[in-house]
């Protein structure tokens, strides 16, 4: 196991690029397989969860060819048996559900476990493929979908906790090949699932309205092969936002959405910080510690639950108390115990954290739990005093590329040290 090495204080300054979107390119991937012809997509991170999702595709009879950036996958034929040994590593194997169940009625795709973020249930994408007239069954582990007939139906997805972003996006992809028009109510917003309703409009799809809380799908008889550019990573930009908020002098981010990162953006504003965006750049500037704020995770365009753990570790060396509340995945904060080995002063009160900011960080070995927790600790290790020693990191590489080589360029002192 690779083991990544901070020694804190060194001031970042410089410009960096920022890589395709995890979250759109893993269920595009998956709508590959909506279609027999070839796909083509670029701007596709080099992850490990990536490489998960094409071993998936490629177990399910698709030809998968990667050259750096750009997937091809031409899925001739299918089967529709996705098994616990290649679905347990990852958990946005359950997006094949709905491209399989739209393309050959039926799917058989192992349920994905709970997570150290939390629960995570799929309730709501089952209750969407029922809706579309599929018959749901949960035998030995194993999720089973079948649907001899799909029709178009209204379809409420808003649980307990909001809206649900792969679940608008399972049952998206089953919807675009349903006899019919479904009605997703209470859709996800997120610019995800933007991203994946233009690659299936590409593909011949007749998606409206994503982007909003109601997606209306006309469904059609069959789709064709597309080519698309992923998005820019909007967490990895804000991940990369709070690294200079922490102990930058002027970063600037390349090849970003700005509109996507209005609310990390308002939130590092809020903490003394200035942010001047262009197009498709982002700078950041340093300001010293950061004020104190109150911040609450919610869905898009609320401050996203996937920035909150890196700004539990920018706010622990704040002025005074902030208040971090996580709404989405209230369990969300296997950080806190581990940034309070490095010095901070935080504590849990239900989904609150309560952070005393500290004068000073120190650096120790720490464990990574899961993937944005990891970076909240590299991201405290480079303010902290001493060197942080961040075990575990196969959980960063899930989700970040090459993020210590891009953080060296902007004049971090970090190492991997690699099968440690
Ligand atoms: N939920 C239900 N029932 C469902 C589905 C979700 O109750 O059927 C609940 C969840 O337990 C949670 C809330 O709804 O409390 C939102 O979960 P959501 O379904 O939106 O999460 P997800 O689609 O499984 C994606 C991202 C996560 C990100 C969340 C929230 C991907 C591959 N994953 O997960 O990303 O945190 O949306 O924005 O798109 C990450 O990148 O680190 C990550 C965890």
């Amino acid at each position: 196991m690779d083991k990544i090495l901070v020694h804190g204080g060194k001031k970042l300054s410089g410009t960096v690029n920022i890589s395709g979107s995890k979250n759109s390119a893993l269920p595009i991937l998956a709508a590959t397989l909506l279609t027999k012809e070839e796909c083509v997509i670029h701007h596709v991170p080099d992850l490990s969860d990536v490489h998960y999702m094409l071993q998936i595709l490629d177990h399910l009879g698709a030809q998968v060819e990667r050259a750096s950036g750009t997937v091809t996958v031409k899925a001739e034929k299918v089967t529709t048996d996705a098994p616990y040994e290649i679905v347990r590593k990852m958990r946005a194997s359950v997006c094949v559900l709905g491209p399989l169940l739209g393309r050959e009625r039926e799917a058989t795709v192992s349920m994905p476990g709970g997570c150290v973020i939390g629960d995570r249930p799929i309730d709501l994408h089952l209750k969407g493929f029922e809706a579309l007239g599929a018959a749901v069954r949960v035998v030995g582990g194993d999720v089973k979908v079948l649907a001899p007939q799909l029709k178009g139906a209204v379809i409420p997805m808003t649980g307990k906790f909001g809206s649900t972003v792969l679940g608008t996006d399972n049952v998206m992809m089953a919807a675009v090949l349903a006899e019919g028009t479904t009605v997703i109510d209470g859709a996800a917003e997120e610019p995800e699932v933007v991203d994946l309703a233009n690659f299936l409009n590409k593909m011949g799809a007749k998606v409206e309205g994503a982007g909003t809380r109601r997606i209306i799908i006309e469904g059609v008889k069959e789709l064709h092969g597309a080519e698309h550019e992923v998005i820019p990573d909007r967490i990895e930009a804000g991940t990369f936002m709070v690294a200079a908020a922490i102990c930058g002098t002027e970063v600037r981010l390349r090849r970003v959405q700005p509109e996507h990162l209005g609310s990390v953006a308002q939130a590092l504003e809020r903490a003394g910080f200035r942010i001047e965006t262009t197009k498709t750049t982002v700078t950041v500037t340093g300001n010293g510690d950061p004020t104190s704020l109150e911040l609450t995770t919610e869905t898009y365009p609320g401050f996203p639950t996937d920035m909150q753990a890196q700004m539990c570790a920018l706010l622990s060396r704040a002025k005074g108390i902030s208040t971090v509340t996580e709404n989405i995945f209230p369990q969300r904060f296997m950080h806190v115990s581990e940034l309070k080995r490095m010095g901070a002063n935080i504590t849990l009160e239900n989904n609150t954290a309560i952070i005393n900011g500290v004068n000073a960080l120190s650096g120790a070995p720490v464990m990574a739990s899961d993937l944005r927790a990891s970076a909240a600790l590299v991201l405290a290790g480079l303010r902290a005093e001493g060197v942080t020693e961040v075990n575990r990191v196969y959980h960063i590489d899930r989700g970040y590329e090459k993020i210590d080589d891009k953080l060296r360029q902007l004049g971090a002192n970090i190492q991997r040290l690699e099968g440690l």
